[in-house]
C-alpha cells in the first residue's frame, strides 16, 4: 500500500516534470529558431558589407555577368586567370561547400578538394581575416541566388601552371595567419590596420612584386601593377600616395568619394573606390584613414626624385611649347592656374600624383581620359576625353612634362618614347 502511495506520487511527479519540459520545450522552441535566425540574418548582413569591403564581386563578376558567377578574365605575366563562380550552385559553384571548406579557401588558399589556389585570388591578405568574419561573408555569399555557369579553365603558361611550383612558391612567400592586434595601437588604428592588411588587400596593388608575382613587403611602398598599365604609388612616401600631412577628413572623403580639392581616385583606384570602399562605415573609414596616415611615419621625406639631364634652354622651350597644348585642350578644364574647379576638375597644381617620379598613370590619363568614381558622394562626376587620337606622342610628352613643371610643380620631363611605353595594358 505505502508503495503504491509513492508509486502513484512518483508518477504525478514525472508526469507533472515530463509536462513542465514539454511546455518549456515547446516555449522555447520558437524562441531558439527565431533567435538563430535573427543572429543568422545579421551574419548574412554583417557578411554583404565585408563582401564589398574585400571586392569580391570586382574580380568575381563579368561585365554585364551575374553577380559573383565569375567567368573575369585576369591576364598577368603567368597567363591568364579565369574566377570561378561561388554563387551557391551546387554543380557550378560552392552550393557544396560548408563553412570548414570556405575558411580553407580564404585562410589557407586551398580548394575544397585540397587543390592549391593560385594567388591571383588574394588569399594571401585574406588569411588575416578572422574566422567570425569568414563565416559572415561564407553565409552571405550561400544567401545569394545560385546561378548555373560553367567558367572557362585558367589558361597559365609552362611552367607555372605546375602544382608543385605553386607549392614551392607558398612556401617562399605564403604567410597564413589571422591579423594580430598591436597591443601598443588604438583599437582603431588596429581596425584600419586589419582593414587595410586583409579585406581591402591594399597590397595586391601598392607593392612591388618580384619575379614570381610575390610581394616582399607589406610596407604599401608602391609599385607597377601586375597585368595592368598602371602605377600604384606608395601609401608610406608623402611625395606619392602617402597621407601623413593630410587631415583625417580629406583621406576620408577620398575613399569614399573618390574626389578631393588636392586628389582623384583614378584608374584602377576609382574602380576600387567604387565597388568597394564608398561602403565602408563611417567608423571603419576612420580607422582606415588613421591607419593609412600613420604609414608615413618612417618616410624621410626624401625629395631627390627629380632628376633633369637637360639644359635651361632646352628644357624651358619644353615646356613654352607644353604651355601651349595646355592652353588649347586642357586649360578649359583645369584652368589657367592648374587649379581646377574643387570636386568637378582636378587640380593638377600641387596634385602628387601628377608630379609622382613615375609619369605612367598621368600619361595614362592624358591618352584614355577617365572617370573618376561614380559614388554617394560624387554621384554624376565629369569625365576627362581621351587624347590617344588627337595629340601625337611627342605633343602628349610635351603637355604632360607641362603639367609636371607649371604652377610650382617639379618633376621629371617625359620622353615621346615613354608615351608610347604606356600604351595598351587593362584598363
Ligand atoms: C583580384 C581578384 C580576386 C578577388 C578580389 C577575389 N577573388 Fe576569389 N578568386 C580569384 C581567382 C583568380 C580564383 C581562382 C584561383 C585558382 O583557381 O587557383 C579565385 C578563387 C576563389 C575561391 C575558390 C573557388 C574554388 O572553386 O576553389 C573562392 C571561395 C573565392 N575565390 C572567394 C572569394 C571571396 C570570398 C572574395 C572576397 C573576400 C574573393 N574571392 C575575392 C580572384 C579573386
Ligand atoms: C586594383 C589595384 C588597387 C587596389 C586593390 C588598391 N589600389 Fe589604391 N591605387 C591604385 C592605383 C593604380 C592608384 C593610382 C591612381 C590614382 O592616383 O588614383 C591608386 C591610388 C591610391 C591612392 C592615392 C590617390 C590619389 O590620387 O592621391 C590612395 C590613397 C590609395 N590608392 C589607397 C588605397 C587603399 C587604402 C587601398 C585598399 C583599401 C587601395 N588603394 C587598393 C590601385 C589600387
Ligand atoms: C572636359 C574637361 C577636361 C579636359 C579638356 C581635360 N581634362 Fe584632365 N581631367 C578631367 C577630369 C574630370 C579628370 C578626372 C578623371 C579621372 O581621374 O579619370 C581629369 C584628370 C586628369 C588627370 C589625372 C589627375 C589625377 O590626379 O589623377 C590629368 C593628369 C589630367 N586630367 C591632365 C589633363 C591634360 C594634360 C589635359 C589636356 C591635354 C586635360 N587633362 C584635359 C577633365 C578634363
Amino acid at each position: 500500500m505505502i508503495f503504491n502511495v509513492i508509486g502513484y506520487w512518483k508518477n504525478i511527479i514525472l508526469l507533472w516534470a515530463c509536462g513542465i519540459s514539454l511546455t518549456f520545450v515547446l516555449l522555447t522552441m520558437p524562441g531558439k529558431v527565431m533567435a538563430g535566425e535573427a543572429e543568422h540574418s545579421a551574419a548574412v548582413e554583417y557578411g554583404a558589407y565585408l563582401t564589398r569591403i574585400g571586392n569580391c564581386m570586382g574580380c568575381h563578376t563579368t561585365k554585364g555577368g551575374q553577380p559573383f558567377a565569375g567567368g573575369r578574365r585576369l591576364s598577368t605575366s603567368f597567363g591568364v586567370f579565369i574566377t570561378p563562380n561561388i554563387t551557391p550552385d551546387k554543380e557550378t559553384g560552392i552550393g557544396l561547400w560548408n563553412q570548414q571548406d570556405f575558411w580553407q579557401a580564404l585562410h589557407q588558399g586551398k580548394s575544397r578538394d585540397g587543390r592549391l589556389l593560385y594567388p591571383a585570388f588574394p588569399y594571401t591578405e585574406y588569411t588575416k581575416v578572422t574566422r567570425q568574419d569568414a563565416d559572415a561573408i561564407f553565409a552571405y555569399l550561400q544567401s545569394l541566388p545560385p546561378v548555373s555557369q560553367t567558367n572557362p579553365a585558367h589558361d597559365i603558361f609552362f611552367p607555372y601552371n605546375s602544382e608543385s611550383l605553386l607549392a614551392v612558391w607558398r612556401t617562399l612567400y605564403f604567410k597564413e595567419g589571422v591579423y594580430k592586434p598591436d597591443q601598443s595601437k588604438s583599437p582603431a588604428w588596429n581596425r584600419g590596420a586589419y582593414l587595410v592588411q586583409g579585406l581591402g588587400h591594399c597590397n595586391a596593388c601598392h607593392t612591388t612584386r618580384n619575379m614570381l608575382g610575390a610581394s616582399q613587403d607589406e610596407a604599401l611602398t608602391g609599385g607597377q601593377i601586375m597585368g595592368m598599365n598602371w602605377y600604384a604609388p606608395s601609401l608610406s612616401s608623402n611625395l606619392e600616395a602617402g597621407s601623413g600631412d593630410w587631415e583625417i577628413e580629406e583621406i576620408v572623403t577620398l575613399l569614399t568619394t573618390g574626389i578631393t580639392k588636392r586628389a582623384v581616385a583614378s584608374g584602377p583606384m576609382a574602380t576600387v573606390v567604387r565597388q568597394s570602399l564608398q561602403y565602408l562605415s563611417s567608423e571603419d573609414v576612420l580607422a582606415m584613414a588613421a591607419y593609412l596616415k600613420s604609414l608615413t611615419e618612417n618616410d624621410i621625406g626624401n625629395v631627390t626624385g627629380v632628376h633633369f639631364s637637360v639644359t635651361s634652354g632646352s628644357f624651358r622651350k619644353q615646356l613654352e611649347l607644353g604651355g601651349k597644348i595646355y592652353q588649347e585642350y586642357c586649360q578649359a578644364c583645369h584652368g589657367a592656374d592648374g587649379k581646377g574647379a574643387p570636386g568637378i576638375y582636378p587640380a593638377l597644381a600641387g596634385n602628387r600624383g601628377v608630379v609622382m617620379d613615375s609619369p605612367l598613370n598621368v600619361i595614362r590619363s592624358v591618352l584614355n581620359g577617365g572617370y573618376p568614381a561614380t559614388t554617394a558622394g560624387n554621384p554624376r562626376p565629369y569625365g576627362m576625353p581621351p587624347f590617344q587620337q588627337i595629340l601625337r606622342n611627342e605633343e602628349v610628352a610635351l603637355v604632360v612634362s607641362y603639367i609636371r613643371n607649371a604652377w610650382g610643380n617639379r618633376a621629371s620631363l617625359v620622353r615621346a618614347l615613354e608615351v608610347d611605353r604606356s600604351k595598351g595594358g587593362d584598363d
